[in-house]
């Protein structure tokens, strides 16, 4: 009997993590599709990753995670390809360490809080028909070892996108990867009683790619370079984003947070916390509408 493939869609797949993660799952028997937002540096990775894999069961889709019309076309593309979608991975982030000033995406909203967190939130309601017709469903948000020294922080909900308050690319980007961990708890709460699950991933520091990012300064890739004697390779953080979409031990895990050994860890108490939970949820919702 012919075994029907799994499907995973990964966000961000053209590069790092994401695309280490797309070879594992692909040798791992998955139909793997990239989402990437530039389909020349897809087309590029698409090739590598097949070449990589020995695996060529592998699809590309044109998604900006910044624009809700993006988001929206994707989704009704992916649901005239394919009939069912088993593991959908939050991975794409915007952390630009070269922007000084907030930038607002063609919707108007803060880049980092548009493409980290809104975007994700609306993808998976897009999608979640495909993810309801799977017969067990996974979703992965990615969030960051770097909220471990941030543990006060909130999402600011009278100003989640730093109009009022001085910006900077870090604390937006711990304020979207929070909002993420609160949503991971959130949608598992939520989807309960449906067997699809949520957990999340807690990034350690992982080597980047500083030739991704052209206008830093020589002192920012000088801290890069020491930055990366401390880090895993993102070959080897991919093995938590397989474990997570594959292993059957975790299947029916949900509202968890993961580290690169594969273990739970906790977040920070105001995460934790329903009412917390509940707002930033709500906030989210209205940018949904
Ligand atoms: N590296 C670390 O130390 C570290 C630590 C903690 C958490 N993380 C998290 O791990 C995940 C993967 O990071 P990485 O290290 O692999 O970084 P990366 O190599 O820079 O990958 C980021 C990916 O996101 C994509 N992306 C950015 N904005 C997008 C948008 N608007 N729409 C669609 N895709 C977009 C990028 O595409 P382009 O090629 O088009 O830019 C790229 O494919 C991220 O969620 C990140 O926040 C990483």
């Amino acid at each position: 009997m012919k075994t029907i493939k799994k499907t995973c869609l990964i966000t961000g797949g053209n590069s790092g993590i994401g695309k280490q993660a797309a070879i594992q799952l692909a040798q791992n028997g998955f139909h793997v599709i990239i989402g990437v937002r530039n389909i020349e540096r897809g087309k590029l990775a698409l090739a590598e990753i097949k070449q990589i894999s020995a695996q060529d069961d592998i699809d590309l889709l044109q998604i900006d995670m910044s624009s809700k019309k993006s988001i929206l076309d994707a989704s009704l593309k992916l649901n005239n390809r394919i009939d069912k979608l088993d593991v959908l991975i939050h991975n794409a982030a915007d952390f630009d360490i070269a922007r000084k000033q907030p930038e607002k995406t063609v919707d108007g909203i803060e880049s980092i809080w548009a493409t980290n967190h809104i975007g994700p939130v609306l993808l998976t309601n897009s999608v979640m028909n495909l993810m309801k017709n799977s017969e067990q469903a996974r979703i992965i948000t990615i969030a960051s070892k770097g909220l471990m020294m941030h543990p006060n922080l909130t999402v600011d909900l009278k100003d989640p996108e730093f109009e009022t308050r001085k910006f900077s690319v870090p604390k937006a980007y711990y304020q979207s990867k929070l909002a993420q961990v609160m949503y991971t708890y959130w949608l598992s709460e939520q989807l309960k009683e449906t067997g699809i699950t949520v957990n999340c991933i807690r990034v350690t520091n992982v080597k980047v790619d500083t030739g991704r990012y052209p206008n830093i300064s020589g002192f920012m890739k000088f801290l890069y370079s020491i930055k990366s004697k401390f880090s895993i390779t993102p070959e080897d953080m991919a093995k938590t984003y397989t474990h997570l979409a594959s292993s059957p031990d975790i299947k029916t895990t949900t509202g968890k947070y993961f580290n690169e050994m594969n273990k739970t860890v906790t977040s920070s108490p105001y995460s934790n916390k329903k009412e917390n939970i509940d707002a930033v949820m709500n906030l989210t919702m209205k940018y949904i509408e």
